[in-house]
């Protein structure tokens, strides 16, 4: 086991590269089980939830080979087998195997679903759409079952414009009889780059990043290849460390609109950056303006970034409110925070933030993949040695993540514990 050390305080300059978006990449691999034949996804990033996907991937007898950033699935020998606890629980995205298997297969067993302790996390919208395409849903302690004899076409609306229920509705819809309506679908990024990917392997998918998604059924899809859009949220994360510690930083490999409510946020606060095409340049500001900000689907501000920017509110010159309103739970750094040294009140998921703190460096816990980030800000920007435990959960998500800091003048480390 291994803990990450930092050493705070040092200035951040030189380029950063953003790699493959986390979200959907957790969509793409499984998507690839629909087609029949060989898939191939590119920029695919180096963290442990793709690790996981693997493993179910080939449990389920299919072929990958991996280059670099570049896979290959070959589903020739694809089974639709039950996927084992102990893989379904290694994260949340095991649940896109259901509309997946679901689709191609009409039947599907699989186990609980994982993922970060950030909620209760039902999935009732998934299950409600697959029902609406006629599917029967049976649990049991440990398990869902669901059978179909045929899938056909449903109009389905969301309560919640849930990114998970969207796409894997999106899944066994591509494959059912008929016409199927998404209202209220989720209209995130990832969602389009899922919807190119099933266009290219003959889906018909239209709508796709508007909130009215239409599918029409086809028989067969095919291999093809795909590239996972970059990370909104690794990238926003470092750019949230350059306007603490920026000294030029550049943060290429984005697109830029997908930060849109954050480069709004910082703006209101007066951090000064430039945007290029695909990169942003950021530098510290030594005076931050107080903001109040509320988490809300794409396109206002993310919840993936909520817990990295109540960092960056601890160092305002005010009061700052920061609101967390997907997950009821997106709260486990607060009290690492105040162990550092950060003025925050805690009321279910609104932290009031009183600035300017001094961080002072301490022994804390990554609670959630985001939270372990903010952790990590948090270290960064404090004064003396910080050691995070539990680093799994950031490893999950952020690739390299010490080596890209390291390599822009960060003082951080893995060691075994
Ligand atoms: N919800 C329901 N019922 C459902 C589905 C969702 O009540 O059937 C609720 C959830 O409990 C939550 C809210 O709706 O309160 C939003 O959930 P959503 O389905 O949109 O999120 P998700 O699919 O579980 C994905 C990402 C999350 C990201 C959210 C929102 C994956 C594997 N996870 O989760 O990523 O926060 O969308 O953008 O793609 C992360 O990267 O740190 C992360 C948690």
């Amino acid at each position: 086991m291994e803990k990450i050390v930092i050493d705070g305080k040092h200035t951040l300059s030189g380029k950063i590269t953003i790699g493959g978006a986390k979200n959907s990449t957790v969509a793409l691999i499984p998507a690839a089980l629909l087609a029949d034949g060989v898939s191939t996804i590119k920029n695919v990033p180096n963290i442990t939830d793709r690790d996981a996907l693997f493993d179910i991937v080939k449990e389920l007898d299919c072929e990958i080979v991996q280059k670099g950033k570049e896979i290959k699935i070959d589903t020739k020998n694809l089974t639709n087998k039950t996927i084992s606890q102990e893989l379904s629980v290694r994260l949340r995205a095991s649940y896109y195997f259901m509309g997946v298997l679901l689709g191609k297969y009409k039947h599907v067993e699989i186990y609980f679903p994982g993922g970060c302790n950030i909620g209760q996390r039902p999935i009732d919208l998934h299950l409600k759409g697959f029902k609406a395409m006629g599917a029967k849903v049976t649990k049991n302690k440990h398990k869902y079952m669901l059978d179909a004899e045929e899938l056909h076409g449903a109009n389905i609306n969301l309560t919640f414009a849930s990114v998970g229920a969207t796409i894997n509705i999106m899944y066994a819809a591509s494959l059912a009889n008929g016409v199927t309506t998404i209202n209220n679908a989720a209209k995130e990024v990832e969602i389009i780059n899922v919807a190119d990917y099933l266009n290219k392997m003959g889906a018909k998918v239209a709508g796709a990043g508007t909130s009215t998604i239409v599918i029409e059924g086809v028989k067969k899809l095919h291999g093809t290849d795909i590239e996972v859009i970059p990370d909104r949220i690794e990238a926003g994360t470092y750019i949230l460390m350059g306007a603490l510690l920026g000294d030029n930083l550049v943060v290429d490999g984005i697109i830029p609109e997908h930060n849109k409510a954050l480069f709004d946020k910082l703006s209101e606060m007066g951090v000064k950056f430039t945007l290029g095409r695909r990169s942003v340049t950021i530098n510290r500001c030594k005076n931050l303006k107080p903001v109040n900000v509320t988490t809300e689907v794409y396109p206002g501000f993310p919840t993936d970034l909520g817990q990295p920017m109540s960092v960056l509110l601890t160092q305002a010159n005010g009061t700052c409110i920061m609101e967390e309103t997907i997950f009821e739970n997106r709260v486990g750094h607060y009290p690492y925070l105040q162990k550092m040294g950060a003025n925050i009140e805690l009321n279910g998921s609104v932290a009031t933030i009183h600035g300017k703190s001094k961080l002072i460096g301490t022994d804390i816990n990554a609670t959630d993949l985001r939270g372990g980030s903010a952790l990590i800000l948090a270290g960064l920007i404090a004064e003396g040695t910080t050691t995070i435990r539990d680093i799994d959960y950031i490893l999950r998500g952020y690739e390299n993540i010490i080596h890209k800091l390291s390599s822009v003048g960060a003082k951080i480390r893995l060691e075994e514990i």
